[in-house]
């Protein structure tokens, strides 16, 4: 079996949500512990990543936690850095989906391990109709549903070419928001499994309120 490492990255700063929406409660725990948990049944060791300066002296389950970054990539390149040489696999998932489930850890890492992507990520398809506005809020086109999905974490790679990705971006980098783009942009392949619509990403206050109904009643403590 293929070492995999995982890194939650939880080193934002929750501006639309209007504070730290990782330590929010979700249920009987906080946000980021849910992400953790989840990694845990395939991962050798995970390593969190938290606001650089936070003076939190809770592991949160993880096996190591280090300082994050101005930008989601800076705080992925602090997990990396953290990660055993030895790795194969490295798995990097968003604090901000405390719902995504085992078995969604178990696709993108199996096609990595046995289905030979150098990449996976889930996608789920679009129900809304998605144009493309200009800036004075003219639509310039109707893009073709059919092709385009909405992609979540976890997002697992093969570790040398994740490193090699982040490398190459660079700290303060390209700003990317995932980080299957810094590997598409290496030529490499990064293929699509299907992604949960239970595996929402907390961003507002409403979207934890939409989660703790995703849990129930037992689960939500309520
Ligand atoms: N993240 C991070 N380091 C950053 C920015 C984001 O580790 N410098 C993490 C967040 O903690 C989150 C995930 O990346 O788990 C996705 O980011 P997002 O949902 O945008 O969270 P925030 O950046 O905290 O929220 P906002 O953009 O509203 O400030
Ligand atoms: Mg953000």
């Amino acid at each position: 079996m293929a070492q995999v490492w995982s890194i939650v990255v939880a080193g934002g700063s929750g501006r639309r949500f209007g504070r730290l929406k990782q330590f929010a409660m979700l249920g009987d725990r906080p946000v980021l512990e849910w992400a953790v948990e989840a990694c845990r049944p395939r991962s050798a060791g995970i390593v969190l990543v938290l606001p650089a300066g936070l003076d939190d002296p809770d592991g949160h389950g993880a096996d190591a936690v280090v300082e994050g970054g101005v930008t989601r990539a800076d705080s992925v390149r602090a997990g990396i850095a953290a990660v055993p040489g030895d790795a194969e696999v490295i798995v990097v998932h968003d604090a901000a989906r405390p719902l995504a489930s085992p078995a969604l850890f178990d696709a993108v890492i199996d096609a990595v391990t046995d289905g030979g992507a150098d990449g996976a990520v889930p996608g789920v398809p679009l129900s809304d109709t998605i144009k493309a506005v200009d800036e004075s809020g003219h639509v310039t086109s109707t893009l073709d549903r059919s092709a385009l999905v909405a992609v979540q974490t976890p997002q697992a790679f093969r570790a040398d070419t994740l490193r090699r990705a982040h490398e190459r971006d660079g700290e303060g980098g390209s700003g990317a928001t995932d980080d299957a783009v810094l590997v598409e942009a290496l030529g490499a392949t990064v293929r699509v499994v299907p992604g949960e619509p239970g595996n929402l990403k907390i961003t507002d206050p409403d979207d934890l309120r939409a989660a703790e109904r995703f849990l129930g009643p037992a689960e939500a403590g309520a």
